[in-house]
């Protein structure tokens, strides 16, 4: 892609390139950027600026005061609570014919940011410092939706495999895992996100926000539409927020995904791969792909930062 290779010789931007593949150097374009590594955006996305420029402009980008945030990191269930809340907000059960992408702050940008009409229900994958200023002055609520991290990885790694070229990931789960765990994955490892968090949301605290979780959405879906309608002030009845839950389940979202979603603002999944952000939908299919000494390596290092940090997460479902 000539644009993305342009953008490569911007002395910021440097590819990331993990030798741990099999299939030899992998080479997907990304960029170090406040300490985070980010994918570099297609020329579309660029409109001939710069990556660190583009990102930069979220920050200064004007919110409305009843704007909601998602926060979450890839793969913890962005798409089923934007659903959720876009049904709870607007009061009915429609679908949105629109990806949730178009909400995007890092599809979007300054400008796109501020083209969307109200009412306006955000998402992103990036920590809070990066995110407009306006979110802390303007006290704009904000939900993190967070999954335990074997399973995150599993699909983290389904996405990244999936995805068109040359984003697509070339290695194999076994060496996915080990990239998950270090920070040269876009977005940064999942264990640093949640810690800047936890320290971003300290240092603020008047932002009104809401820690969910995946497990939780599965086990008690009405419950955790409920406690989304409470954070939000609104007045939704049990039975809407029953009607809510209901119509966002997996096999919903899945069949309205395939029939009439439309307008990704790229070209996500490469040509016969299948890809899709509604997978499986379920807690514990990480079993099907860690082999149990994967698995204890994974907890060892994953307690070893985590251990401390007051994330508890669901492994099974039972
Ligand atoms: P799997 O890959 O494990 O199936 P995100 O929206 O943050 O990209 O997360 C995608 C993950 O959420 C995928 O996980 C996807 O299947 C799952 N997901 C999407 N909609 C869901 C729903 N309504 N119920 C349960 N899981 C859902």
């Amino acid at each position: 892609m000539a644009g993305v290779e342009k953008s490569l010789q911007d002395p910021k931007v440097k590819e990331f390139q993990d030798p741990r593949t099999s299939k030899g150097l992998q080479r997907i374009p990304c960029f170090q950027h406040d300490g985070l590594c980010l994918f570099v955006p297609p020329p579309e996305m660029l409109k001939g600026a710069r990556p660190v420029d583009r990102v930069n402009s979220i920050k200064e980008a004007e919110l409305k005061d009843d704007d909601i945030v998602i926060c979450a990191y890839p793969k913890c269930g962005t798409h089923w609570l934007w659903e959720v809340i876009e049904m709870l907000t607007s009061g009915t059960l429609q679908h949105q014919k629109a990806v949730k992408e178009t909400r995007m702050f890092e599809f979007l940008y300054k400008e796109g940011i501020e083209a969307v009409p109200p009412r306006r229900v955000f998402n992103t994958h990036l920590p809070l410092r990066m995110l407009p200023k306006q979110v802390v002055e303007k006290k704009i609520k904000c939900i993190q939706i967070m999954r335990n991290p074997k399973d995150t990885c599993v699909s983290y790694f389904n996405h990244c495999r999936d995805m068109a070229e040359p984003y697509n990931y070339q290695g194999d789960f076994v060496e996915f895992i080990e990239v998950f765990m270090s920070e040269n994955v876009p977005f940064g490892s999942y264990s640093t996100y949640l810690q800047s968090w936890k320290a971003e949301v300290a240092a603020a605290p008047e932002l009104p926000t809401l820690d969910m979780y995946y497990e939780d959405m599965k086990l008690d879906p009405v419950k955790a539409v409920k406690k989304v309608a409470r954070f939000l002030g609104l007045a939704s009845s049990d039975k809407f927020c029953e009607d809510v839950a209901d119509a966002c389940s997996f096999k919903k979202m899945k069949k309205v995904d395939q029939e009439m979603k439309s307008g990704l603002p790229i070209k996500i999944w490469a040509d016969g791969s299948g890809g899709t952000f509604y997978r499986k939908g379920e807690i514990g299919d990480w079993k099907n792909w860690f082999t149990v000494a994967q698995s204890e390596r994974f907890d060892i290092i994953w307690n070893k930062k985590m251990k401390d940090s007051g994330f508890e997460f669901t492994y099974s479902p039972v």
